[in-house]
């Protein structure tokens, strides 16, 4: 007997960072969209832990305990007194260290499938706090939707969608390391005072509104800078999107995938064709938000 589980990708449309924290992390108010691009993770009993991976990216995901597929099961095995004795398969097609929580969705659809292969009964917060261990983005992963992110990013407030977004992705070739970009946001402050991160009112009512417009003009990402400058390239792949008719267009989390909103169907074909045909992004994609959270199928 086997458990598929699907999870979205995510884009922030707000990223607003604060200082850096005592324990290495930075205050947030994290306004995460999930988006319709998934992984597929699959569990199935087998003599050992052992993970699996296909899919575009997949020679780049890590086989070992380290990936947060395994450490999920491993977590969720311990606090119920289980063996974590599962194969655990991902078909990848979110972007692989692009910025979009592709780890994070194969650690929160692993928790979701484990659960339900083992029948733990385990309550929705036990499951929640393990995606908080796992990761800062892992929690989101799991709810889907929109949601406000505080502490780490980790602390979500669901937030209401008044309407469909859509999007475009550019895939970078390549990814970026989230502790390496926080590191260059750290240098690009350093002696500046970073003030406390606030959720931007006008975006939370963009959302809620479903104006594309509004939103457009709302979206920011504190840690754009830092990526654009370990990637300036990115600049070229952002300049071809808004030049093709995009509303407005920022790296996505900590890329380096870059996001554009569009303001129809159409117009999200139309950007994809245009990035595509720019040679300024590996790949581009179309996905509709918001998307609904790890899905069991
Ligand atoms: O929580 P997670 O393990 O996904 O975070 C990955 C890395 O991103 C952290 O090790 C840290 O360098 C950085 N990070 C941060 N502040 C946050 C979230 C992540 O500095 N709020």
């Amino acid at each position: 007997m086997s458990v598929t589980v699907r999870v979205p990708a995510k884009v922030n449309v707000q990223l607003a960072v604060g200082g850096v924290r005592d324990d290495g992390y930075h205050d947030l108010a994290n306004v995460f969209l999930a988006v319709g691009l998934y992984d597929e993770i699959t569990v199935t009993p087998a003599d050992s832990l052992t993970v699996s991976c296909s899919g575009p990216g997949a020679d780049q995901v890590p086989l070992d305990r380290t990936n947060l597929a395994a450490r999920a099961a491993e977590l969720l095995a311990a606090r119920y007194g289980i063996d974590p004795a599962v194969h655990i398969h991902i078909d990848k097609d979110i972007p692989v260290a692009g910025g979009m929580a592709g780890g994070s969705a194969d650690g929160a659809g692993a928790l979701l499938a484990c659960d339900a292969l083992w029948s733990t009964g385990a309550p929705r917060e036990d499951l929640l706090d393990i995606c908080a261990d796992l990761g800062s983005d892992v929690p989101f992963s799991l709810v889907g939707g929109a949601a406000l992110g505080t502490g780490r990013g980790e602390r979500l407030t669901v937030l209401p969608v008044g309407g469909t977004f859509h999007w475009v992705f550019a895939v970078a070739e390549g990814g970026l390391s989230t502790p390496a970009v926080y590191r260059e946001f750290d240098r690009l402050h350093d002696g500046v005072d970073v003030p406390p991160p606030v959720a931007s009112p006008l975006l939370l009512d963009a959302l809620r509104t479903g104006d594309p417009g509004a939103l457009a003009a709302a979206l920011v990402n504190d840690l754009q800078p830092a990526a654009l400058s370990l990637r300036p390239a990115l600049a070229d792949t952002l300049r071809t999107g808004t030049d093709a008719g995009a509303l407005a267009a920022l790296v996505s989390g900590s890329g380096p995938t870059t996001a554009f909103l569009a303001k129809d169907a159409d117009a999200a074909g139309q950007i994809a064709e245009t990035l595509l045909a720019s040679g300024t992004c590996r790949t581009a994609r179309v996905a509709e938000a918001p998307a609904p959270g790890a899905t069991i199928l």
